[in-house]
């Protein structure tokens, strides 16, 4: 096992999550690269410090700079605000590192171009953290449909709603303000869904006609009870789209929904059959084809198992079943095998920028109520 020098850059959840990878992923996958936690960073000293202690790294900062320009590192994990993704990502990969950046890749399209643009002149590996992509069990959701089981695609659903801000009486943050998280349930959650939508269909959206609002308009300063603060995105988003393949959906996604957790599900439909998937039940998609006898037909439930990508690399038995940190650590084993072997990941920043794509025009076109095509 080689040793690869890794930076992270932010430590709330997804900071947190990306460490948890690193410690974990040579003892899971036993092969390849083997993750070295050299510095973290936060915003504070006493964060940054307090962070290194609890996670594991060797050393501390409070300057992402640090972290870019430090030899020890090759892989850096972008896990700040959206609004700070380009300049740090941009930044790394001039210094020739590899990237993992958390998603959407930026808070405006101008900077996911840069980003996109910076990628293509390096040998840097880039990844976006779409990590509902990476579980086992939706993997093999995509060979099923690869293989044709489903008969030919006829059409993709999605939604992606949560209530982490169904009570409007949760105080503003930074996720609900265009200029430090761009749009809204769109950028947060619906690009979450529009990944899903071209790894399944194996093909990208090309057109869309949105529609947004917003439900709590202003939101409590967390600075000053007193006072309170502009929401300028969307908490509920919806779309019309057609894939270049022909298939056509829905897709939609809303931050204030009480009572969904992570309420991300989906469904391919096909000439011969369907697939569906709920997040809150990670382990388990539910398969219908047309059987001869129509008395007996149903969906049939399929646990994650040791058939599926990278499942036995945890546990020897299916069913006992897989949880959020675990497809974290899926992702990364993807993105070490691509450094160490040369080979592609998917999203790079490429892929990613047409998630972007799918974003904005949605937004533009719930603007403006009409259809929109997508030009890659
Ligand atoms: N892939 C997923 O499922 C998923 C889930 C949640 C969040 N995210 C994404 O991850 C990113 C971070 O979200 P989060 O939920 O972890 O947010 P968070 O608010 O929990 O954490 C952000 C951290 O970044 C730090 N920070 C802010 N600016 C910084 C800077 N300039 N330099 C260093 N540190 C800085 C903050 O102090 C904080 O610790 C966002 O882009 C978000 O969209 C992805």
């Amino acid at each position: 096992m080689k040793p690869i020098g890794v930076g992270v850059i932010g430590t709330g959840f997804m900071g947190k999550a990306h460490s948890i990878a690193y410690s974990a992923s040579a003892s899971v996958f036993g092969t390849g690269l083997r993750p070295k936690l050299e510095i973290v960073c936060d915003l504070s000293p006493d964060r940054a410090s307090q962070r290194a202690t609890d996670l594991g790294f060797s050393r501390h900062t409070d300057k992402w700079q640090d972290v870019v320009n430090d030899p020890k590192v090759e892989l850096i994990s972008v896990c700040t605000p959206n609004n700070t993704h380009s300049e740090i990502a941009i930044a790394a990969l001039k210094k020739g590192k590899h990237v993992w950046c958390e998603k959407p890749m930026s808070s405006s399209m101008g900077d996911s171009q840069k980003m996109a643009e910076a990628s293509l002149n390096t040998n840097s590996k880039t990844i976006i953290g779409y990590n509902y992509t990476k579980n086992p069990i939706v993997m093999h959701a995509k060979e099923i449909i690869e293989k044709g089981t489903i008969g030919r695609v006829s059409g993709f659903f999605c939604r992606y709603d949560v209530d982490n801000e169904a009570d409007g009486k949760r105080p503003w943050s930074w996720r609900m303000s265009k200029k430090l998280s761009g749009t809204g349930a769109n950028g947060d959650i619906l690009s979450h869904v529009i990944s899903i939508a071209h790894y399944l269909t194996n093909s990208k959206i090309s057109r869309v006609v949105g529609d947004i609002s917003i439900i709590h308009n202003k939101r409590i300063d967390p600075k000053n009870n007193e006072k309170t603060k502009e929401v300028d995105n969307d908490d509920m988003v919806s779309a019309l789209v057609h894939f270049e393949n022909g298939v056509h959906g829905h897709i939609g996604a809303s931050r204030v929904s009480w009572g969904k957790k992570c309420g991300l599900t989906w469904e391919v439909h096909g000439t011969e059959g369907t697939i569906c998937y709920n997040q809150e039940r990670l382990n388990e998609i539910k398969l219908f084809t047309r059987q001869q006898d129509s008395s007996t037909d149903g969906f049939r439930t399929i646990l994650s198992g040791p058939d599926h990508p990278f499942y036995s690399s945890f546990l020897p038995n299916g069913g006992h079943g897989l949880g959020f940190m675990d497809v974290k650590i899926c992702e990364l084993q993807g993105l070490l095998n691509s450094i160490e072997n040369d080979e592609p990941t998917w999203p790079s920043f490429t892929d990613g920028l047409a998630i972007e794509k799918v974003m904005e025009s949605v937004d533009i076109s719930a603007i403006n109520k009409k259809w929109l095509s997508i030009k890659y």
